[in-house]
Protein backbone atom coordinates (compact mmCIF):
# COMPACT_ATOMS: atom_id res chain seq x y z
CA UNK A 1 0.00 0.00 0.00
CA UNK A 2 1.66 3.58 -1.25
CA UNK A 3 -1.25 5.67 0.00
CA UNK A 4 0.16 8.59 2.16
CA UNK A 5 -2.57 9.46 4.73
CA UNK A 6 -3.12 13.15 5.74
CA UNK A 7 -3.72 13.02 9.80
CA UNK A 8 -4.95 16.22 10.84
CA UNK A 9 -4.79 16.74 14.69
CA UNK A 10 -7.87 19.34 15.56
CA UNK A 11 -6.71 20.74 19.24
CA UNK A 12 -9.64 22.89 19.21
CA UNK A 13 -9.38 25.00 22.12
CA UNK A 14 -8.02 22.48 24.34
CA UNK A 15 -3.88 23.59 24.50
CA UNK A 16 -2.00 26.51 26.29
CA UNK A 17 1.63 27.06 25.87
CA UNK A 18 3.10 24.64 28.50
CA UNK A 19 0.98 22.26 27.28
CA UNK A 20 1.64 22.62 23.23
CA UNK A 21 5.82 22.20 24.49
CA UNK A 22 5.21 19.74 26.57
CA UNK A 23 3.03 17.85 23.53
CA UNK A 24 6.02 18.42 21.27
CA UNK A 25 8.47 16.71 23.44
CA UNK A 26 6.45 14.05 24.09
CA UNK A 27 5.67 13.67 20.53
CA UNK A 28 9.36 13.66 19.39
CA UNK A 29 10.38 11.24 21.79
CA UNK A 30 8.40 8.17 20.02
CA UNK A 31 7.76 9.77 16.50
CA UNK A 32 8.75 7.36 13.33
CA UNK A 33 9.00 8.74 9.66
CA UNK A 34 6.58 7.12 7.90
CA UNK A 35 5.20 6.83 4.13
CA UNK A 36 1.76 5.94 4.89
CA UNK A 37 1.30 9.49 6.50
CA UNK A 38 1.73 12.98 6.58
CA UNK A 39 0.66 15.02 9.81
CA UNK A 40 -0.55 18.16 10.41
CA UNK A 41 -1.79 19.93 13.63
CA UNK A 42 -4.23 22.64 14.13
CA UNK A 43 -3.80 25.01 16.94
CA UNK A 44 -5.38 28.07 18.32
CA UNK A 45 -4.06 31.07 16.45
CA UNK A 46 -1.74 31.89 20.03
CA UNK A 47 -0.59 28.84 19.83
CA UNK A 48 0.71 28.58 16.21
CA UNK A 49 4.04 30.24 17.31
CA UNK A 50 4.51 28.45 19.91
CA UNK A 51 4.15 24.87 18.20
CA UNK A 52 6.43 26.16 14.88
CA UNK A 53 8.96 27.60 17.59
CA UNK A 54 8.73 23.92 19.66
CA UNK A 55 8.82 21.82 16.13
CA UNK A 56 11.30 23.70 14.38
CA UNK A 57 13.72 22.94 18.23
CA UNK A 58 12.79 19.24 17.66
CA UNK A 59 13.67 18.74 14.27
CA UNK A 60 10.48 18.20 13.33
CA UNK A 61 9.84 20.30 10.60
CA UNK A 62 9.96 18.33 7.56
CA UNK A 63 7.51 16.02 9.53
CA UNK A 64 4.61 18.19 11.03
CA UNK A 65 2.98 21.11 9.00
CA UNK A 66 1.22 23.51 11.15
CA UNK A 67 -2.24 24.39 10.32
CA UNK A 68 -4.68 26.93 11.59
CA UNK A 69 -8.42 26.01 12.44
CA UNK A 70 -10.20 29.24 10.93
CA UNK A 71 -9.21 31.74 8.60
CA UNK A 72 -11.21 35.36 8.06
CA UNK A 73 -12.98 35.62 4.83
CA UNK A 74 -11.67 39.29 5.35
CA UNK A 75 -8.60 39.81 3.79
CA UNK A 76 -7.24 42.98 5.96
CA UNK A 77 -9.31 46.47 7.53
CA UNK A 78 -11.55 47.15 9.91
CA UNK A 79 -12.53 43.41 11.31
CA UNK A 80 -12.04 43.69 14.64
CA UNK A 81 -10.86 40.01 16.08
CA UNK A 82 -10.37 38.17 12.57
CA UNK A 83 -7.32 36.82 11.55
CA UNK A 84 -6.27 36.85 7.44
CA UNK A 85 -4.35 34.69 5.54
CA UNK A 86 -1.35 36.84 4.93
CA UNK A 87 -1.23 36.57 8.66
CA UNK A 88 -0.72 33.15 8.80
CA UNK A 89 1.52 32.45 5.56
CA UNK A 90 3.70 35.19 7.96
CA UNK A 91 4.20 32.51 10.33
CA UNK A 92 4.72 29.37 8.05
CA UNK A 93 0.75 28.10 8.46
CA UNK A 94 0.39 25.39 5.69
CA UNK A 95 -3.56 24.56 6.00
CA UNK A 96 -6.38 25.96 7.57
CA UNK A 97 -9.90 23.73 8.75
CA UNK A 98 -12.92 25.40 7.83
CA UNK A 99 -16.65 24.77 8.42
CA UNK A 100 -15.98 23.07 11.52
CA UNK A 101 -19.30 21.97 12.64
CA UNK A 102 -18.35 23.66 15.72
CA UNK A 103 -18.00 27.28 14.45
CA UNK A 104 -21.42 26.18 11.84
CA UNK A 105 -22.91 25.91 15.23
CA UNK A 106 -21.60 28.38 17.93
CA UNK A 107 -20.62 30.97 15.72
CA UNK A 108 -22.83 30.87 12.88
CA UNK A 109 -21.29 30.27 10.20
CA UNK A 110 -22.88 30.01 6.99
CA UNK A 111 -22.23 28.43 3.56
CA UNK A 112 -21.32 31.48 2.25
CA UNK A 113 -18.62 33.09 4.97
CA UNK A 114 -17.17 29.22 4.18
CA UNK A 115 -16.97 30.00 0.38
CA UNK A 116 -15.20 33.12 0.85
CA UNK A 117 -12.81 31.43 3.43
CA UNK A 118 -12.09 28.41 1.02
CA UNK A 119 -11.60 31.47 -1.68
CA UNK A 120 -9.21 33.69 1.30
CA UNK A 121 -7.23 30.50 1.89
CA UNK A 122 -6.91 29.32 -1.91
CA UNK A 123 -5.41 33.10 -2.31
CA UNK A 124 -3.00 32.76 -0.01
CA UNK A 125 -2.22 28.97 -0.66
CA UNK A 126 -3.34 27.66 2.17
CA UNK A 127 -4.74 24.34 2.12
CA UNK A 128 -9.06 24.48 3.09
CA UNK A 129 -9.52 21.40 4.97
CA UNK A 130 -13.49 22.23 4.54
CA UNK A 131 -15.37 19.94 6.95
CA UNK A 132 -19.15 19.04 6.08
CA UNK A 133 -21.91 16.75 7.20
CA UNK A 134 -24.06 17.40 4.98
CA UNK A 135 -25.03 17.14 1.22
CA UNK A 136 -26.56 20.57 1.36
CA UNK A 137 -22.96 22.14 2.60
CA UNK A 138 -21.07 19.84 -0.13
CA UNK A 139 -23.40 21.67 -2.76
CA UNK A 140 -22.75 25.17 -1.60
CA UNK A 141 -19.03 24.14 -1.90
CA UNK A 142 -19.25 22.96 -5.68
CA UNK A 143 -20.71 26.46 -6.82
CA UNK A 144 -17.39 27.53 -6.14
CA UNK A 145 -15.00 25.25 -7.22
CA UNK A 146 -12.47 26.83 -9.88
CA UNK A 147 -9.87 24.38 -10.89
CA UNK A 148 -7.65 26.32 -8.45
CA UNK A 149 -9.48 25.39 -5.34
CA UNK A 150 -9.91 21.74 -7.43
CA UNK A 151 -6.21 21.18 -6.48
CA UNK A 152 -6.10 22.44 -3.22
CA UNK A 153 -9.19 21.21 -1.51
CA UNK A 154 -9.60 18.76 0.93
CA UNK A 155 -13.08 17.98 2.32
CA UNK A 156 -13.43 16.28 5.98
CA UNK A 157 -16.43 14.01 6.04
CA UNK A 158 -17.71 14.65 9.89
CA UNK A 159 -20.93 13.21 10.73
CA UNK A 160 -22.10 15.23 14.15
CA UNK A 161 -23.50 12.67 15.79
CA UNK A 162 -19.91 10.69 15.58
CA UNK A 163 -17.92 14.46 16.82
CA UNK A 164 -16.28 14.15 20.35
CA UNK A 165 -19.20 11.26 21.09
CA UNK A 166 -16.89 7.71 20.99
CA UNK A 167 -19.62 7.00 18.64
CA UNK A 168 -17.48 7.05 14.83
CA UNK A 169 -19.59 6.51 11.95
CA UNK A 170 -18.92 3.18 10.16
CA UNK A 171 -16.66 2.67 7.66
CA UNK A 172 -19.32 1.24 5.06
CA UNK A 173 -21.38 4.15 5.43
CA UNK A 174 -18.31 6.58 5.20
CA UNK A 175 -17.61 5.27 2.10
CA UNK A 176 -20.98 5.46 0.99
CA UNK A 177 -20.90 9.42 1.38
CA UNK A 178 -18.00 10.08 0.11
CA UNK A 179 -18.78 8.28 -2.83
CA UNK A 180 -21.78 11.12 -3.68
CA UNK A 181 -19.23 13.59 -2.19
CA UNK A 182 -16.98 12.68 -4.83
CA UNK A 183 -19.31 12.78 -7.41
CA UNK A 184 -20.74 15.93 -6.44
CA UNK A 185 -17.06 17.65 -6.61
CA UNK A 186 -15.02 15.32 -8.88
CA UNK A 187 -13.18 12.31 -8.13
CA UNK A 188 -9.75 14.02 -7.42
CA UNK A 189 -11.01 15.76 -4.57
CA UNK A 190 -9.72 14.29 -1.18
CA UNK A 191 -11.92 13.61 1.39
CA UNK A 192 -10.84 12.26 4.47
CA UNK A 193 -12.93 11.03 7.25
CA UNK A 194 -13.45 12.77 11.17
CA UNK A 195 -15.13 11.74 14.13
CA UNK A 196 -14.27 9.12 17.33
CA UNK A 197 -11.53 8.20 15.28
CA UNK A 198 -8.63 6.34 17.98
CA UNK A 199 -5.76 3.79 17.63
CA UNK A 200 -8.39 1.60 18.49
CA UNK A 201 -10.88 1.76 14.96
CA UNK A 202 -8.79 3.53 12.85
CA UNK A 203 -8.06 -0.01 11.25
CA UNK A 204 -11.19 -0.42 10.51
CA UNK A 205 -10.64 2.79 7.61
CA UNK A 206 -7.53 2.18 6.29
CA UNK A 207 -9.35 -0.84 3.97
CA UNK A 208 -11.35 2.28 1.75
CA UNK A 209 -9.75 3.73 -0.99
CA UNK A 210 -12.24 6.65 -0.79
CA UNK A 211 -10.61 8.00 2.97
CA UNK A 212 -7.12 9.56 2.20
CA UNK A 213 -6.87 11.27 6.08
CA UNK A 214 -8.19 11.67 9.57
CA UNK A 215 -9.31 14.69 10.59
CA UNK A 216 -8.56 13.91 14.94
CA UNK A 217 -10.07 15.68 17.85
CA UNK A 218 -9.93 14.16 21.09
CA UNK A 219 -7.47 11.71 20.51
CA UNK A 220 -4.76 14.12 19.80
CA UNK A 221 -4.81 15.86 22.66
CA UNK A 222 -2.19 13.39 24.50
CA UNK A 223 0.53 12.72 22.19
CA UNK A 224 0.84 8.92 23.03
CA UNK A 225 -2.93 8.16 21.55
CA UNK A 226 -2.17 10.72 18.72
CA UNK A 227 1.29 8.31 18.46
CA UNK A 228 -0.66 4.98 18.57
CA UNK A 229 -2.92 6.37 15.68
CA UNK A 230 0.05 6.79 13.41
CA UNK A 231 1.48 3.40 14.32
CA UNK A 232 -1.65 1.85 13.24
CA UNK A 233 -1.61 3.82 10.15
CA UNK A 234 2.45 2.74 9.51
CA UNK A 235 1.40 -1.01 10.01
CA UNK A 236 -1.63 -0.92 7.75
P1 LIG B 1 -13.28 13.94 17.69
O1 LIG B 1 -13.27 15.36 16.93
O2 LIG B 1 -12.10 13.16 17.17
O3 LIG B 1 -13.15 14.29 19.13
O4 LIG B 1 -14.56 13.29 17.36
C1 LIG B 1 -13.08 15.42 15.54
C2 LIG B 1 -13.31 16.82 15.06
O5 LIG B 1 -14.23 17.48 15.57
O6 LIG B 1 -12.59 17.32 14.18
Amino acid sequence: MNKEYLVIANWKLNMDVNNTNWWVDKFEEHFEESEAYKVAIAPSFTEIPILLNAIGEADLEEDVEVYAQDISQFEKGKYTGEVSGFQLIEHGVMGVIIGHSERRKFLGETNKAINQKIMMATEYDLKPVVCVSNFEQVEAISSILTDSIRHRIVIAYEPLEAIGSGHPDSPEHVDHVLTHIKKILGDSVPTIYGGSVDADNISDYLDSDLISGFLVGTASIKPQDFLDILDRIHEG
